[in-house]
């Protein structure tokens, strides 16, 4: 096998692509693909401020490094969700990007400000990854509000969408499948948000921050083992591995000829939280309770370290 354009030994083959590529034209190829991506969903453009939300894992910073080469006023924000080791290592990995390229980097402690993901399992009874969800999502918000970002964006790249797509439909939940969009507009008090790797495998991030020398945290949140996410991911690879593209055909087909379907009904119509302001679907948002709830914890006296 050789690169399509040069002829040189390859560095990947992407079958549902059905290109190989050597070092140089790889390189070249993911930022015109990302760009292409970019245009086409109407993500932002070069004018627009851009919060992307780093984890410190491959994704977001190939997302980060990627959008600064092109030219993007792209801004990061990292969210330390206190998770032991696993965020102390992941927010050196984005303290240490952003110290090298100059870049600008917005930080907040969820430890600090209301008690780490650990904390909040233990006090509310809830799932982590439900959690997690809801403190990240208030956050980006909050924080590209305050700071006037035109758009949040995030590193969720094409097995991340087809996983949850996978998943959403298999319990045919509507009001995620109608929010599916790779980019979905601002609205009732949410900034934009754009999901620009939504067309990248893993592997290609992966090797994207390989061959750019980017050092990035490898290993996932503890809490996401045996994650139900991961076996619809593994699914999906053995579906690819018989039938090259089928992956990349499910998403894309569905945002394409499926979305539009769901129209202006599956908008949830949402009022502010009484607390904060933020838009929530109840009187108090999500945040607000889970910050309730972890304070009366303490009026009780059952305060722990945690
Ligand atoms: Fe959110 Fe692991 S990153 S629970
Ligand atoms: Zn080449
Ligand atoms: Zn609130």
């Amino acid at each position: 096998m050789k690169c399509r354009l040069c002829g040189k030994k390859p560095v990947i083959y992407m079958p549902h692509h059905r290109l190989a590529l050597c070092r140089e034209h790889f390189d070249s190829w993911f930022l015109k693909h990302l760009e292409r991506t970019v245009k086409e969903f109407r993500m932002f453009s070069k004018d627009d401020g851009i919060l992307v939300a780093v984890s410190g894992g491959k994704d977001s910073l190939a997302l980060w490094d990627a959008l600064l080469r092109l030219g993007y006023r792209a801004d990061g924000f990292y969210l330390d969700l206190g998770i032991g080791d696993y965020s102390k290592r992941s927010r050196e990995a984005v303290e240490r990007f952003a110290g090298e390229r100059g870049a600008k980097l917005i930080i907040r402690s969820l430890s600090e400000e209301l008690g780490g993901i650990p904390l909040l399992v233990e006090r509310t009874g809830r799932e982590s990854c439900s959690v997690c969800g809801s403190v990240k999502r208030y956050f980006f918000n909050k924080v590209a509000k305050d700071h006037r970002y035109a758009v949040v964006v995030t590193g969720h790249n094409l097995d991340d969408e087809a996983s949850s797509l996978l998943g959403n439909l298999l319990s045919w939940n509507l009001k995620y499948l109608g929010r599916k969009h790779p980019v979905l507009p601002q609205e009732g008090g949410f900034v934009r948000k754009a999901k620009p790797l939504c067309r990248f495998t893993e592997k290609e991030t992966a090797l994207y921050c390989l061959l750019r020398g980017i050092d990035y945290v490898e290993e996932e949140c503890p809490f996401s083992e045996g994650a139900t996410s991961i076996f619809y991911k593994e699914i999906l690879n053995r579906i690819e591995e018989r039938s090259p593209g089928t992956k990349m055909r499910f998403y894309l087909e569905y945002v394409r000829k499926v979305l539009p379907l769901f129209g202006q009904d599956s908008k949830e119509s949402l009022g502010r939280c009484r607390v904060c302001g933020e838009p929530s679907p109840s009187e108090v948002c999500t945040f607000c309770s889970l910050r309730e709830r972890v304070l009366n914890f303490i009026g009780t006296g059952r305060s722990s370290t945690g």
